[in-house]
């Protein structure tokens, strides 16, 4: 069995034996059709039939894993792919580090593991179903085969997910498996399991934008299960891992794209105020402040998907040996933090404070100030744009504190600085940092599709380069 090159020949492509492994491959040729069924009812809008330029992984191999080629949605190769076991892996932190990585789920932690998988899981069809009328406002074919691209691996990360629910934890791995098709984002009664998945993603700004902030936490959660002393769920993530990188690449470029073309436009127009909106919406392009309200959004929605600050469950799941660290094996301490603390900004007799906490109790803001400086990194790409048109703003992220439905914060309300507001002045502010009614109708007006070859709607400049080194006037989407 080749682990690198993937296989084919069955139903359902894999690098895990499959072939040799009748009874979960029965199970998983048994989920295939509700699979199928969900993407069409739940997957992109009005594009099922197009043709795609998407790339599919044909190999787990860093170098050179993926293959381009035109291809109708619903007949794209979801497969299951992991990545190489690495010889002779030890648990890698907490109680049983230096133990051998498990091959087989261990009893007592295995009501543990199967929550954090269906947790993981349930976010990836999420994703699809809140992106699903994006095509139909595509600013560029090149835009739109990018969503697409990001949707079919979300939902091949789905499969990832239910291909462990299959093989290691039976019957009720099964109807795990069975929820995660029967969940909607933004259902009223059958709601996904996190709060941001339930969110719309009406226009393309939001898309850019939960793709660089929601993603990202996609990126810090794979990260700290790919340290898992579970050596299969290490390997499925290391893989996705892989995967993931595109889809900040896209968020990330496509914001830059919308700060440059609003850059571009005030210069060519002579205005240098970045807050006279009235006249940057009048260029047709989305003005600085309110691509500022949109990353406030979507980045105090993603920080409430870290949990709590301080964290039982994430200290037992550490403990165990079941969810490392950002970076576990780059970082010089005992990996179990018995002793030690970690600073945790808490809310102390009505104020913001920092608190030292038991490193173990800690870990969930670890995880989530390794994401903060993860946005800063993206933020500043942004920021470099503007700068170069020599136009006098910054987009900032937020205070931790602002805008949280979870943890320490969720009681109070506090500004982009921290302040901590009343409610009634928060009531009256809130427009200052949250997109309004009106916002929204403006971007909104600016979403016609553009689907001419090589055209690209106003409001966002074209790439500095095509997916797979196309030129400019390269068809991504032969749309049918
Ligand atoms: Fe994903
Ligand atoms: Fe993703």
């Amino acid at each position: 069995m080749n682990v690198i090159n993937v296989d084919y020949d069955g139903m359902i492509p894999n690098n895990v034996g499959l072939n040799q492994d009748i009874r979960v491959r029965k199970a998983l040729e048994k989920w295939h059709p509700g699979y199928l069924d969900w993407w069409q009812d739940m997957g992109p809008e009005g594009f099922q039939q197009s043709l795609v330029y998407l790339r599919t992984a044909v190999s787990v191999d860093p170098k050179g894993w993926a293959k381009f080629d035109y291809v109708q949605m619903p007949e794209y190769k979801w497969g299951i792919l992991l990545a190489p076991q690495v010889e002779d892996r030890k648990v890698p932190f907490g109680s049983h580090r230096g133990e051998k990585a498990w091959q087989e789920v261990p009893g007592e932690y295995r009501a543990m593991l199967r929550r954090l998988i269906v947790i993981q899981g349930d976010t990836e069809p999420a994703s699809v179903e809140q992106q699903r009328h994006l095509g139909k406002t595509a600013p560029s074919l090149y835009d739109m085969r990018n969503l697409f691209q990001v949707n079919v691996e979300e939902g091949r990360h789905l499969w990832a997910m239910v291909y462990l629910l299959h093989k290691y934890f039976g019957a009720d791995g099964r109807e795990e498996a069975e929820a995660l098709l029967q969940r909607r984002s933004g259902d009223a009664d059958t709601p996904r399991m996190l709060g941001a998945f339930n969110e719309a993603t009406p226009d393309w700004l939001s898309f850019f934008m939960f793709t660089t902030f929601t993603d990202r936490d996609g990126k810090m959660q794979l990260e700290a299960l790919a340290q898992s002393g579970f050596d299969p769920l290490s390997r499925t993530c290391r893989f996705m891992l892989t995967e993931e990188a595109h889809h900040m690449f896209v968020g990330e470029t496509g914001v830059t794209r919308i700060v440059e073309r609003t850059c571009q436009a005030m210069k060519d127009a002579g205005i240098d105020d970045p807050h006279d909106i009235e006249a940057v919406r009048k260029l047709g392009v989305i003005d600085l402040p309110t691509i500022q309200k949109k990353a406030n959004l979507h980045f105090s929605l993603s920080l409430d998907l870290f949990g709590n600050e301080i964290s039982t469950n994430a200290a037992n799941a550490f403990h165990a040996g079941i969810k490392g660290r950002f970076r576990e094996e780059r970082i010089k301490d005992d990996h179990q933090l018995e002793s030690g603390t970690y600073p945790v900004l808490r809310l102390i007799d009505g104020r913001i404070d920092k608190q030292d906490v038991p490193a173990l109790s800690g870990l969930n803001m670890r995880l989530r100030d390794d994401y903060v400086a993860d946005c800063n990194v993206g933020i500043g790409r942004w920021n470099r744009v503007i700068e170069s048109f020599d136009i006098p703003f910054q987009i900032k992220l937020p205070h931790v504190a602002f805008h949280r439905h979870i943890g320490e914060f969720s009681t109070i309300k506090a500004d982009v600085d921290g302040n901590i507001l009343s409610d009634a002045e928060w009531e009256q502010r809130k427009g200052e940092f949250l997109p309004s009614d009106a916002d929204r109708a403006f971007i909104e007006s600016l979403m016609v599709p553009q689907y001419e070859v090589g055209r690209f709607a106003g409001w966002i400049a074209p790439p500095k380069v095509g997916i797979d080194n196309k030129p400019g006037d390269f068809e991504y989407v032969k749309i049918m």
